[in-house]
């Protein structure tokens, strides 16, 4: 009898001391509310820390499938402890007056990304474009600008990325001529390319029109030298192709890594040693897979494989998500949220968000444990 008396107040006591350690927490895969008592809508989003606050950018989704298209644009919410965040609202709309816009209302908006040109202040959005009625044929990246992370964001246009330039690591045999076979678009899964992208040749096939850029992530470095990468060559190779001074356009220095390894959902970090990891996902469409990780000393590589960060229960799903950003944390040395989507595409808006923290193991390895509760002082060893 007084055994369990002791053992419940051990039990009270216990939860009430771990309550107050910390009172918020992240708790991944569930509905996230935000100041309004709303479910955050921003997803495939990323987050740019500017001036004590985080902005987190992502894509504003409605209910039905229609969702799955761009009805409204890219939604903010700003945040100073990353728990508790403020709905924004729209900072990049659709264009909803002229159907000849490449962001007309209908059009497909993925993974908007936003950093900051110290040197001419302004702020840069990219993101992964596939206007109207094309499905994801086009594969297209567009930029917008803005003199405030609050927006408005202004569209610039859209592209392919580096038309007309061979990457650094290019081989003899993708400047050979293109035979008519290849001219076609693949479907983007590896189920739909016939053979290794290099037999294929699918770099030379779109060197004049541009390169094929669809899931991205942008990355900044300690130089200040900004880089886009993204899934290119009809998703099989990733492309990681340096931004231009004022970061609205690509300066020419791209290089392609891991071909026909069918790439997606690419994110980027940088360890305070100077270690460079990707963490991507492979390429089924909404249904999640196992992520994958590489790691490199520079980020022109060369790039090491090293498999599904994943440790735990349902690693070959990535906990049912799919990667989306790596965010550091501020004002701790070597703390990093890995970031990421859990998909809903009958319903998007339902879509939930999968935080958690990326364990960097000596410097040569990241990892992800599942945690359905968890809060920044899990970095207070770091
Ligand atoms: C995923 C991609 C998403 C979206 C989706 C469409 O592979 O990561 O951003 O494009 O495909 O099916």
């Amino acid at each position: 009898m007084f055994k369990k008396l002791f053992l419940s107040l051990l039990v009270l006591f216990t939860s009430c001391n771990s309550e107050n350690k910390s009172e918020k927490s992240f708790y991944p895969g569930e509905f996230w509310l935000d100041n309004n008592g709303v479910h955050i809508n921003a997803h495939g989003g990323g987050i740019l820390y500017h001036q004590n606050k985080y902005f987190w950018y992502g894509e504003h989704k409605i209910e039905g499938e229609i969702g799955n298209t761009a009805q409204v644009g890219v939604h903010l919410y700003t945040s100073v402890n990353l728990y508790d965040w403020n709905d924004e609202g729209i900072v990049l709309k659709v264009n909803k007056n002229d159907p000849s816009s490449d962001i007309y209302k209908g059009c497909i908006l993925e993974r908007p990304k936003v950093i900051y040109n110290k040197k001419n202040k302004k702020f840069v959005m990219w993101f992964h474009l596939e206007p109207i009625n094309r499905g994801y044929e086009a594969a297209r990246s567009g930029v917008a600008i803005s003199d405030s992370p609050f927006g408005p964001f202004t569209f610039i246009e859209s592209i392919r990325p580096n038309a007309g330039v061979w990457p650094l690591n290019v081989q003899d045999f993708h400047k050979k001529p293109i035979s008519s076979d290849v001219k076609k678009i693949y479907g983007g899964g590896p189920e739909h390319l016939p053979k290794h992208v290099d037999s294929l040749n699918l770099l030379g096939r779109d060197f004049e029109i541009g390169q094929m850029a669809r899931d991205m992530t942008l990355f900044v470095d300690d130089d200040d030298k900004a880089y886009h990468i993204y899934s290119s060559e009809d998703n099989s190779t990733l492309h990681i192709s340096q931004l231009s001074e004022n970061y609205l356009t690509h300066s020419g220095k791209y290089k392609r890594f891991f071909p026909s390894k069918f790439n997606e959902a690419p994110t980027m970090m940088k360890t305070s040693s100077g270690k460079y990891f990707i963490v991507s996902s492979g390429c089924t469409g909404w249904n999640p897979n196992a992520a994958r990780s590489a790691s490199a000393d520079s980020i022109f590589g060369p790039w090491k494989e090293l498999g599904n960060p994943c440790i735990s229960k349902d690693s070959l799903t990535t906990y049912y998500s799919q990667s989306t950003y790596i965010l550091p944390v501020q004002g701790i040395k070597d703390a990093y949220i890995f970031m990421a989507d859990r998909w809903k595409p009958e319903n998007p808006i339902e879509g939930k968000y999968i935080w958690l923290p990326l364990k960097i193991k000596n410097n040569k390895l990241v990892e992800l444990e599942w945690k359905e509760k968890w809060d920044l002082s899990i970095f207070e060893s770091n």
